[in-house]
């Protein structure tokens, strides 16, 4: 890989955004924009916080990996996720290296990026979601 992956984000999983917000907006961050997902079955609240961001992520349906991993694990930290500038390249390095990926193919994230997520058998047990931005049209 040519290019170092950038932090982006560190996505918390929220019963909700409404109650979780006033804590991070206490200590001065400010929520840039909230968008649905419903690729995903998440509504996501973005405050930018140095460099990075954090992601608040509240499920919209019983069946999302959000709501799943609320059941399972309670609110919490929930992923990762690195900028990359070829999602596409960089899931073809990782599976040629017997690295599991989530899905075949990059996914529709927040702000129009394609996402994929990598499995925690691969990266020391933590959800990593990769991104890149400003991606042409995946179809
Ligand atoms: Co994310």
């Amino acid at each position: 890989m040519d290019e170092t992956p950038i932090l982006d984000h560190i996505g918390i999983a929220v019963e909700s955004i409404a109650e979780s917000r006033r804590f991070y907006e206490a200590l001065g961050l400010a929520v840039e924009g909230e968008e649905e997902v419903p690729e995903q079955g998440v509504r996501v609240a973005f405050l930018p916080a140095g460099g990075g961001r954090l992601e608040l992520l509240e499920s919209m349906s019983p069946n999302s990996p959000i709501a799943r991993h609320l059941e399972r694990r309670g609110p919490g930290l929930h992923h990762i996720c690195l900028e990359v500038s070829d999602i596409r390249r960089t899931m073809a390095d990782l599976r040629e290296r017997g690295f599991e990926l989530l899905s075949q193919e990059p996914q529709s994230g927040a702000h129009g990026c394609l996402v994929v997520f990598v499995h925690p058998r691969s990266t020391g047990g933590v959800l990593l979601e990769l991104s890149q931005v400003d991606a042409p049209k995946a179809d």
